[in-house]
């Protein structure tokens, strides 16, 4: 017998209408058991929403959500089994943290005992155990986001949805929360929705990623998908940086920008493309039989710690390259002649205009 994963959460037909503007219009999705999917795209896409609408807390003009084959749609949030964790904490401010924590249970009629130590065990569980008698604002902004973590999970919700919960920390502390929401969400297995706007955390620490644009799915993939074979020209940027280059594909097949013949894995229709290349995979003084080749000259370096950007001039158009730094690079300068190379696989094509 196949094991087919197992569908948990599912979306069909989504809509949503704020009056007169349709800001969702038609989402279908399907999340399986004990995985954690991204929902990433740019501001005002419809992250928020859609998440709201899987909670409960928002109502779909249209269309049916479903838990375990189970049509929830019209089910109130509070007996939809789901915890929430929002970017602004939402904890209560006059309550302690245990407080905070146990809140849920109460509502749901816990026995006080078993509510205090389930509390107890859950703030452990995101080592704040220590701080369970501080209000929330004798904390500092990482605290009070594992407290609404633990408040979350406390009440060992089916799923857990996350909206843009690192947004408000700092760059290092995002870091570590990273890697501990991942841990716990692999840890108790339970099926994870995560919104965010940052490339970086929906790839590193998420099964599957949403990409979304104006509230529908560009692509719905692995993250190693999205990055590397992204299905617009939109994911493409949105996702990891890229060069752009203006080119035509030919009757036969031939493609061709910056004044030369280039090649690509991609299945081709003839006509103008945009041609997208990531910087870091193009080789500065390619040496060996490269599947794309171009000669340039170095406009300008560029260096930001760890990486070092060069801008090169090339037949009607410019391509960044990025290296990491290395202390035996021999060194380029300013006007120096390069010979660019990548595989077929690193030229990205799409139609022409495409955002
Ligand atoms: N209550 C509301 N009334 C009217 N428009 C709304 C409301 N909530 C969200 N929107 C609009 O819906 C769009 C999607 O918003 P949102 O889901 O918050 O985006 P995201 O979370 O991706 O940034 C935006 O254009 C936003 O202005
Ligand atoms: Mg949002």
């Amino acid at each position: 017998m196949t094991s087919a994963p197992e569908e948990h959460l599912r979306l069909e037909g989504i809509g949503v209408s704020f009056g007169a503007v349709n800001v969702i219009p038609s989402l279908d999705l399907s999340v399986r058991k004990g995985e954690m999917v991204a929902f990433l795209g740019p501001s005002g896409c419809g992250k928020t929403t859609t998440l709201r609408i899987i909670a409960g807390l928002n109502k779909p003009s249209r269309g049916q959500i479903k838990v375990g084959g189970r049509d929830i749609t019209q089910l109130p949030i509070h007996d939809r089994d789901m915890g929430m964790v929002f970017q602004s904490y939402a904890l209560f401010p006059h309550m302690n943290v245990a407080r905070n924590v146990a809140f849920g249970l109460q509502m749901r009629n816990v026995p006080a005992r078993e509510a205090e130590t389930r509390a107890t065990q859950a703030l452990e569980m995101v080592q704040l155990g220590h701080l369970a008698h501080r209000k929330p604002k004798e904390l500092s902004g990482g605290q009070q986001q594992r407290v609404a973590l633990a408040r979350a999970l406390v009440i060992e919700p089916s799923i857990l949805l996350l909206d843009e919960p690192l947004s408000n920390l700092d760059a290092k502390l995002r870091d570590e929360m990273r890697v501990q929401i991942r841990a716990l969400q692999q840890q108790s297995g339970i099926t994870a929705v995560f919104v965010t706007h940052d490339q970086v955390e929906a790839l590193s620490m998420c099964d599957r990623v949403v990409v979304m644009r104006g509230g529908q799915v560009e692509q719905f993939g692995t993250p190693t998908e999205v990055y590397e074979r992204p299905a617009t020209a939109f994911v493409a940027n949105f996702v990891g940086r890229t060069n752009r280059l203006k080119g035509t594909v030919t009757s036969e097949g031939t493609l061709t920008a910056a004044g030369q013949q280039l090649r690509s894995a991609t299945t081709l229709a003839p006509g103008a493309v945009d041609i997208l290349v990531r910087p870091h995979r193009i080789r500065l003084q390619e040496t060996g039989e490269a599947a794309n080749k171009v000669e340039g000259t170095v406009s300008s370096i560029t260096f930001i710690g760890d990486l070092v950007q060069y801008a090169v001039r090339v037949g009607g158009g410019e391509i960044v390259v990025e290296e990491a730094t290395r202390r035996d690079r021999s060194p380029l300068a300013v006007g120096d002649g390069v010979t660019l190379g990548w595989s077929a696989e690193d030229t990205l094509v799409y139609p022409a205009g495409e955002k």
